[in-house]
């Protein structure tokens, strides 16, 4: 084998010089992330770096307590230091659940339309822009919560480097993005931070609920910033116009990522949480006149919201849901060359049919989706063809439910083609 410089290697010997002496090809520094190969003879020494965004649920909290008095006898009313609030299974243990409950569930101001902490309850959000915090949910239990790490495990793999040239951007996600001003300014500076150090623009790779922030972020910049700044965006299993799942969550509760919870416990967090409220099916995916909730005396569709709060008895919700209804809801492009990856084959639930309304368990009719998603909300990515700047490609993932997606060798090496610029078939 011959090298550019004339002189002769064994293979393995071979690429290694190679990556020390080949020039950047003309391709590597485009603003998009291209489809085309690279040029023969021509080898993508700079890899861009990479910032990811978890979802709902998707990365630690901590707590720090000093509260003027708790649910139970039981529960915790003065810590020393933080502890992890999200997720540690021990706390979600009948009983004690209620401490947690109390510690992480948000109360509504309807006065300043922001949500606060109950008296005493200090959370914060770890490790910005680290990996952990969205790589195990669990911090002392690897096993439980895995989340981003086989993601992050395989791009190491590929020669990244564990908080530097892919960090995350974790969040507090019980919150809805316009609550959340520091967060966008960190992942601004933390950005353009990485931009000056590697000398690349970055991808963006978000899952789930991260989409929809990541989506108001860059729907706040600039056209010049995001040309400047973004290579890419990698959008796994998004909710753009919302999930229909989140009425059930909201009347009942839904536990079904951790069997040990009862449903109607967890759902008096569910329904604080902004983001739960800001998830709701939109008009802009489907027909207003779709039902989503059947119960003995009424049909329940998104013309009924204000009515569904009043009957779940969660009134401040409807004030939550009419708050963060503009965030998002026009959908504009994010103005970047986007991937959008879904899952499709998975029962999704679409509809519910409760003969006792709200307090117990549904019938639920399911339609197509990742199991989470419905498949009309993730297809409207496709809308954005053509009416934007960077392309728009759309990749189905068969039998790929909405968490396991992140950790299934054919997304993986999807993204390994995009990073690689290399030919996505
Ligand atoms: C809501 O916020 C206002 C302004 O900060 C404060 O005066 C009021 O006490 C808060 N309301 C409740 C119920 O906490
Ligand atoms: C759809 O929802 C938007 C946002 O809430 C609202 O402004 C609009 O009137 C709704 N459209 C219809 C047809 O009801
Ligand atoms: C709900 O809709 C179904 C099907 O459209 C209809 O048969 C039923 O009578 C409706 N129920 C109520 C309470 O309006
Ligand atoms: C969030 O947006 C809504 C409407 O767009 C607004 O009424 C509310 O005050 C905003 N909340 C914050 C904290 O900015
Ligand atoms: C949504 O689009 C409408 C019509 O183009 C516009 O009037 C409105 O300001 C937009 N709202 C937001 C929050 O971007
Ligand atoms: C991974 O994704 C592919 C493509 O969607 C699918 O065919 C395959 O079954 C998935 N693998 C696993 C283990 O889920």
């Amino acid at each position: 084998m011959i090298s550019r410089t004339g002189l002769s290697f064994s293979p393995s010997s071979f690429s290694l010089l190679l990556s020390l002496f080949a020039v950047p090809c003309a391709g590597d520094l485009s603003p998009g992330c291209t489809d085309e190969p690279l040029p023969p003879g021509c080898l993508q020494v700079t890899r861009p770096p990479v910032v990811l965004v978890p979802g709902d649920l998707g990365n630690q909290l901590e707590a720090k307590l000093n509260k003027p008095h708790v649910v139970h006898y039981l529960c915790t009313k003065k810590t020393a230091d933080y502890f992890t609030l999200w997720l540690n299974l021990e706390l979600l243990l009948p009983l004690v659940i209620d401490c947690w409950i109390d510690n992480i569930r948000l109360i509504y101001n309807t006065t300043t339309k922001n949500t606060e902490t109950p008296p005493g309850v200090d959370v914060r959000v770890p490790g910005f822009g680290k990996t952990y915090p969205l790589e195990f949910l669990d911090p002392s239990k690897r096993t439980v919560g895995i989340y981003f790490y086989t993601l992050v495990q395989s791009m190491v793999e590929w020669g990244y480097l564990r908080n530097e040239d892919v960090r995350g951007a974790p969040y507090d996600w019980r919150r809805a993005p316009n609550e959340s001003g520091q967060f966008f300014k960190d992942l601004q500076k933390m950005i353009e931070s990485m931009y000056e150090q590697y000398g690349s623009p970055v991808v963006l790779i978000a899952h789930s609920m991260g989409n929809l922030y990541t989506l108001y972020f860059l729907n706040h910049q600039t056209q010049e910033w995001k040309d400047q700044y973004i290579k890419c965006y990698i959008a796994l299993g998004a909710p753009w116009g919302g999930v229909s799942k989140t009425l059930r969550v909201l009347a009942t509760g839904d536990n079904d990522r951790i069997p040990v919870i009862s449903p109607l416990k967890i759902r008096e967090q569910q329904r604080t949480a902004v983001s739960t409220n800001w998830l709701l099916p939109y008009n802009n995916t489907w027909s207003m006149d779709k039902i989503f909730v059947t119960t003995p005396t009424y049909n329940y569709t998104m013309k009924d919201y204000q009515k569904f709060y009043e009957d779940i008895n969660y009134k401040d919700g409807w004030l939550m849901r009419q708050n963060t209804e503009p965030l998002v809801y026009n959908l504009t492009a994010p103005g970047v060359t986007i991937h959008c990856l879904y899952g499709t084959g998975v029962p999704t639930p679409e509809s519910f049919y409760y003969d006792v309304f709200p307090d117990q368990e549904p019938k639920v009719q399911y339609g197509e989706g990742d199991g989470t998603v419905n498949l009309v909300s993730a297809l409207q990515c496709q809308k954005w063809a053509g009416k934007q700047k960077g392309k728009v490609y759309m990749k189905e993932l068969p039998s790929n439910e909405h968490i396991n997606m992140l950790s299934n060798v054919t997304t993986i090496s999807y993204i390994k083609k995009v990073l690689f610029d290399l030919p996505l078939l």
